[in-house]
């Protein structure tokens, strides 16, 4: 009897999804876009079956050599429409309807909750419009000293294996410093993970973004329960993280909630003072105090809203910058003329004390280190795709997309498109000269995304890039040693041989 019931389940389930996805692929059609034909329940699972993070570009290009730069496929019951054109970005990067992130973005919700990358519709705009000017140039100005700061310590950490000869893979060495970074800035605290990588809360991150990538390259384990089920050790170990990372910020946010309501009460709040436990610098303000003094619709953001807030910089502003950091770094390496001509620049801007703190202005005059810094993103874009899902019908470039499909934006396929980018796996930085960069299509060139929902933190991005490679160009000859990057997609762009190059001390 239950089996007989189970059966004519099954044949029911079979039935609705054969004729609910012929009649979405046939709309795709009418529109001109290609779907593969897809297996019942499974739909193009198996076309992907047997890949991972280590082969997804390579799968991924293989797909638009064969089905052009917009395709449709369907994985078990949800659709993805996959885009590498310019012209279909420019529409959707720019309109106000689909700023919706799709359902792969639901892995990072518990964490984040319904901060700013995963938030939508009016909880979104108040938000963003509040955290818009805590990135105000003002601010930032403050954080130089913190990136140069921490940057110190990264070249003390590379000293000793910078003998010329020994192949370092810089990125994990990076991404303590940019843990370091983002933490004093976000939260005002100084977390010291470059010396102490195995401080809980900094262990905590490494090891929650680790899990979380690695998910998401595996369809079954899309679901929380899928995940606890095929994967429970890592489930259980991700939830532990996480706690002890909220429970972390709660502390810093509560204590600094704390601090300002003291100073309010005795009317010193002017000269407010945002030390934190005797281990801050000097008085300034991370990010979290210009959010703990910011109003919604005249009402302050409660503990959990900057929570939520704060848990988003410390993940969006970590991996990110770190995988700029590197991958920039092995390509100057690879190519001594930039090198040399960077250097130079770093020698007229800066001079030869190579202790001497930086300004905000001198790392706006480092031109040359800025293009070389476009070109890397361009090359390896830290975010190489991201999604976004319709609400309702829309219209992308001329096409029709029914509602409830997901879209997947391959950013790092248009960035290197030979209809935008000249020899585009070549590495040339005068491509983002003053004069050329005219000529540069602003929806080909992606890597902080574009419209209503870009990146936040570009600025804070490119002066955090900027300060950490021109301190380890000021002390280090970059050497092209080591096995080559093979480019993995890991939540952010990761290399499965590392980031590898050789340090050798400058002599000046
Ligand atoms: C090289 C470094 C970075 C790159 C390449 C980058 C790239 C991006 C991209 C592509 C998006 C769009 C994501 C999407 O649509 O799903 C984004 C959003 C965002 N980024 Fe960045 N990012 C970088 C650094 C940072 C930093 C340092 C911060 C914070 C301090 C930050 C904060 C954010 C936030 C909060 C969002 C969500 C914005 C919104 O939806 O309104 N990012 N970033």
């Amino acid at each position: 009897m239950f089996l007989t019931i189970f059966t004519c389940f099954v044949l029911l389930l079979i039935i609705c999804d054969y004729f609910y996805k012929t009649r979405r692929n046939a709309q795709f059609s009418a529109a001109g876009i290609v779907s593969p034909r897809p297996w019942p329940i499974l739909g193009n699972v198996p076309h992907v079956f047997g890949n991972d993070t280590a082969n997804v570009f390579s799968m991924l290009n293989r797909f638009k050599a064969r089905w052009g730069k917009v395709w449709h496929m369907w994985f078990f019951f949800e659709d993805i429409l996959f885009i590498c054109d310019a012209r279909h970005f420019e529409s959707l990067l720019s309109s106000q309807e689909l700023i919706k992130k799709d359902v792969i973005y639901d892995v990072l919700r518990y964490w984040l909750g319904d901060g700013l990358l995963l938030s939508t519709g009016g909880k979104w705009r108040a938000r963003r419009k509040v955290i818009t000017p805590t990135f105000h140039f003002k601010i930032l100005e403050q954080f130089v000293e913190i990136f140069d700061q921490q940057s110190i310590v990264m070249v003390e950490k590379l000293k000793a294996r910078a003998d010329g000869k020994t192949a370092v893979d810089i990125f994990p060495v990076v991404g303590l410093a940019a843990l370091d970074i983002i933490s004093e800035s976000a939260m005002g605290v100084k977390i010291d993970a470059q010396r102490n990588p195995r401080f809980p809360y900094a262990k905590a991150l490494t090891d929650a973004a680790d899990i979380i990538a690695t998910r998401v390259m595996k369809p079954h384990q899309s679901y929380d329960l899928t995940f606890y089920l095929s994967a429970p050790r890592k489930a259980l170990k991700l939830r532990k993280c996480i706690k002890i990372m909220h429970s972390f910020t709660d502390n810093v946010i509560e204590e600094r909630r704390r601090t300002l309501e003291r100073t309010i009460a005795d009317g010193s709040y002017k000269a407010i003072n945002l030390e934190m436990n005797d281990i801050g610098a000097k008085q300034r303000m991370a990010f979290l105090d210009v959010l703990l003094q910011s109003t919604v619709h005249g009402k302050p953001l409660s503990n959990s809203d900057i929570r939520e807030e704060v848990d988003t910089f410390m993940f969006e502003g970590h991996d990110t910058t770190t995988s700029g950091i590197s991958f920039t770094c092995y390509l100057i390496a690879r190519h001594p003329a930039v090198q040399c001509k960077l250097f130079q620049e770093i020698l007229d801007v800066l001079g030869k004390d190579k202790d001497r703190r930086v300004t905000m202005r001198e790392l706006h005059a480092l031109k040359y280190l800025e293009c070389v810094i476009k070109e890397g993103l361009r090359l390896y874009p830290p975010v190489p795709i991201i999604g976004r899902i319709t609400t309702r019908e829309a219209m992308i470039n001329g096409q029709i997309v029914p509602a409830n499909c997901n879209l997947s934006v391959l950013i790092y396929a248009a960035l290197r498109d030979p209809n935008y980018f000249v020899n585009p796996d070549d590495f040339v930085p005068e491509r983002f000269d003053v004069e050329s960069c005219a000529e540069i299509d602003p929806f080909a060139y992606v890597p902080f995304s574009a419209g209503p929902r870009n990146c936040i933190g570009q600025k804070f991005a490119l002066l955090e890039m900027k300060s950490a490679i021109s301190k380890l160009l000021r002390h280090y000859e970059l050497l092209p040693l080591g096995e080559s990057v093979r480019p993995i997609m890991n939540l952010v762009m990761r290399s499965a041989t590392g980031v590898n190059v050789g340090l050798r001390p400058r002599v000046y």
